[in-house]
């Protein structure tokens, strides 16, 4: 369904347990992303934004309301549906990395080839991993694990694993939330990059106004609900902002030796 929008969600309700209480995270979500947008979620810690993240990736359910994915109603599908969908589709950053130590840059970029049913060869996968490294900016860093990384190299892993199997949606919880201000911009370039250049929908979760205006639209939650949804006036470049920033210093060495 080529002129439906990418995602639509109706009445999007998402209510946890918690012993005798009920936390009702989200209460009645009504909304429509666009292909090829780049929206950014904001709102307090708790206003339902992971939850609402969850869902659209396919990570969770709602128990109410409607998802519609690509025009197909997501909604009632089950686990097993769930997951195939999802590792075609949908790509994911978070705020932790999320690599698996010991390993590689490389490998932690082929991992989901190998959950993709496609069962392509060795070669291939080390191919394909490579040239999302190459995109990324990491290439020469590919036999490295992820604690001979910084912090911003080992997020730029995590996205060149959410694109290996080539998604339309890429999600990104607070991907920039352990990051410094310099690291967050460099993040940023390369989301912007991949939305304008491949035409990947991004969805960007984030309590930093400042990072939403990376987007063309901010989708602000309080309390469950959507409270204000608008375009972003003046939207911030990460690749200008990037090639503005003044060069690193060198360390201050320590006195005369
Ligand atoms: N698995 C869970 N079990 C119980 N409560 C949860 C769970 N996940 C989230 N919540 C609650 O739902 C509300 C929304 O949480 P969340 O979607 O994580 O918000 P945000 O990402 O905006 O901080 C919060 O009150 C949170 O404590
Ligand atoms: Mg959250």
């Amino acid at each position: 369904m080529a002129d439906a929008p990418l995602i639509q969600v109706a009445g999007l309700k998402k209510a946890y347990a918690l012993g005798d209480v009920v936390v009702h995270a989200l209460r009645g979500v009504d909304l429509a992303i666009e292909r090829g947008g780049f929206v950014a979620v904001v709102g307090a810690s708790g206003s339902g934004k992971s939850t609402f993240m969850n869902i659209l990736g396919l990570l969770d359910r709602p128990n109410a309301g409607r998802y519609f994915l690509d025009g197909e109603d997501v909604s009632s599908f089950d686990r097993d549906r769930r997951a195939i969908l999802r590792n075609r589709k949908i790509g994911f950053v978070f705020q932790s990395f999320n690599l698996l130590p010991r390993t590689s840059a490389l490998e932690n970029v082929e991992l989901p080839l190998l959950y993709n049913g496609r069962r392509l060869a060795t070669a291939e996968r080390h191919a394909r991993a490579l040239s999302l490294l190459e995109i990324v900016g990491l290439a020469d860093r590919a036999r490295h694990a992820p604690n001979q990384l910084s912090g911003g190299q080992q997020q730029r892993v995590a996205i060149a694993r959410a694109l290996v199997n080539d998604p339309e949606l890429l999600l990104a919880d607070e991907p920039t939330g352990n990051l410094d201000s310099r690291t967050s911009v460099e993040i940023m370039e390369v989301l912007q990059r991949l939305n304008r250049e491949r035409g990947i929908t991004v969805v960007l979760i984030t309590h930093e106004h400042d990072i939403a205006e990376y987007a063309e639209r901010v989708i602000a939650f309080r309390d469950g609900r959507v409270v204000s949804d608008t375009a972003v006036a003046r939207r911030r470049d990460a690749s200008a902002e990037r090639d503005a920033l003044p060069p690193i210093e060198p360390e201050v060495q320590d006195g005369p030796a």
